[in-house]
């Protein structure tokens, strides 16, 4: 049987930070069938759709009237009469309408969240859980990277390289994962009050701790210590988001950490090291993210590490495609909202799955309460997730798994140090 969409609503809501963002809901014969909010950026790659925001005075410029106004106008009276779960082409209607490479015209915001919401709408007009509705093979619980110590863009600290990450892949499952890195947490907690005072324990846009740290060799020691402290050394891997083309200074071309400048070489030796002192078991961003070669690079130097490329990639398939004839990275980091459609980033991930490269799905540093990703990662079977540490929007996906993982039952399969390969 068909069902047709009635209506498309739109409403500006607000995000974990406190901005205005976009949220879309699908009404199928008049009633509320999908509904979903589109998550932001802070620490965004340049080849990222556009993210439209109003300008002007209100809310510093950051409003999302004109992105709800597209949708309302523009996308709702096209899509009336269409069943929502002919997601391909409703996918490719929305991309026609807009027009443009990065979607500018109606803003990727506008068009991720209708794109969500009619996803999430046909799971509900198929009586399906939104994974099963995506995939009827989705059985991966992902592994969780908690990223215990912020920095750049997500904190107001000087730590340069963004999120340092435990990733408990010697838990029996998630559950287990989760209570690994939280008691971890707690120890850290304990360690940087005694350190730098209580002030220190706040946490940044991703809910972990921002201290007044710089460098590597600090946070990773104090990581370590509290990891060691735990008794679960044996049954974690570290990883890093680096976000380099944060730290890199585009003028003089070169990366600059401690006051210090560093060429590519001297910051492909500084992960050297790293991985020879601890456990690395991935790296996002680790080099700017025009630089494919020097990515191509890193990967060999670095094997049986995980490279992962976000704003390299930015979960666009045509910069997946360059990557992986170089060589660049090994792994995708997988934000839906980054290319705009459900459809292109599932496209995405299928090319990098059929090309041997990891997918992680990722939270945005401005979240909501929407969970869809921690459906999507089982959707997808992903075998990784980094979805943050405390704060409820973060919380909320790991607790959205945890539901998953109890409804698969028997079926689900926790891939522990097979994350980038979990197939
Ligand atoms: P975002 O980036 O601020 O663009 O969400 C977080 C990340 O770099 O992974
Ligand atoms: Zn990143």
């Amino acid at each position: 049987m068909r069902h047709k969409i009635s209506a498309i609503k739109a409403r500006e809501i607000i995000d974990c930070r406190g901005f205005p963002t976009v949220e879309v809901e699908v009404w199928v014969d008049q009633a509320m069938a999908g509904r979903a909010d589109v998550p932001a950026g802070r620490s965004t790659g340049k080849r990222e759709a556009l993210d439209l925001r109003d300008g002007g005075k209100r809310w510093g410029g950051q409003g999302t009237q004109k992105a709800v106004r597209h949708v309302l106008e523009v996308i709702q009276p096209a899509l009336i009469g269409w069943d929502p779960r002919d997601q391909r082409l409703l996918d490719a209607e929305l991309c026609r309408l807009d027009g443009t490479p990065n979607k500018s015209k109606l803003g990727a915001n506008a068009i991720a969240g209708v794109s969500l919401a009619a996803a999430r709408a046909g799971a509900y007009l198929s009586n399906l859980p939104f994974y099963k509705y995506i995939n009827a093979n989705a059985h991966v619980i992902p592994v969780p990277l908690v990223n215990l110590i912020n920095g750049g863009k997500l904190t107001s600290n000087d730590l340069e390289i963004q999120e340092f990450i435990v990733m408990p892949v010697g838990a029996r499952d998630l559950l287990e994962g989760l209570q690994i890195c939280y008691e971890i947490n707690l120890l850290l907690r304990d360690l940087i009050v005694d350190k730098y005072g209580k002030i220190a324990a706040n946490v940044g846009d991703e809910g972990g701790f921002a201290p007044p740290m710089s460098g590597v060799t600090v946070p990773m020691e104090m990581l370590s210590r509290a990891v060691k402290a735990s008794g679960y050394a044996d049954k974690i891997v570290y990883g890093l988001d680096a976000a380099a083309s944060h730290w890199y200074d585009w003028d003089k071309k070169v990366y600059r950490m401690e006051g210090e400048e560093m060429t590519r070489d001297d910051v492909i030796g500084m992960y050297q090291k790293l991985c020879s002192q601890y456990p690395i078991g991935s790296i996002e961003d680790p080099l700017m993210e025009d630089d494919f070669e020097g990515f191509a690079l890193i990967t060999k130097k670095l094997e049986g590490v995980q490279i992962v490329g976000d704003d390299l990639f930015t979960t666009n398939a045509e910069y997946i495609k360059k990557g992986v004839e170089m060589g660049a990275a090994n792994a995708v980091l997988w934000k839906f909202n980054q290319v705009g459609t459900l459809t292109e980033a599932l496209d995405a991930a299928d090319h990098a799955y059929r090309s041997g490269y990891g997918v992680q799905v990722s939270e945005r540093s401005g979240e909501t309460e929407d969970t869809s990703i921690a459906d999507l990662a089982v959707a997808i079977n992903a075998g990784q997730i980094k979805t943050g540490t405390t704060r409820s929007e973060r919380t909320a996906k790991y607790n959205q798994l945890l539901r998953i993982a109890e409804e698969l039952g028997s079926q689900a399969v926790y891939p522990g140090r097979n994350f980038r390969r979990p197939i």
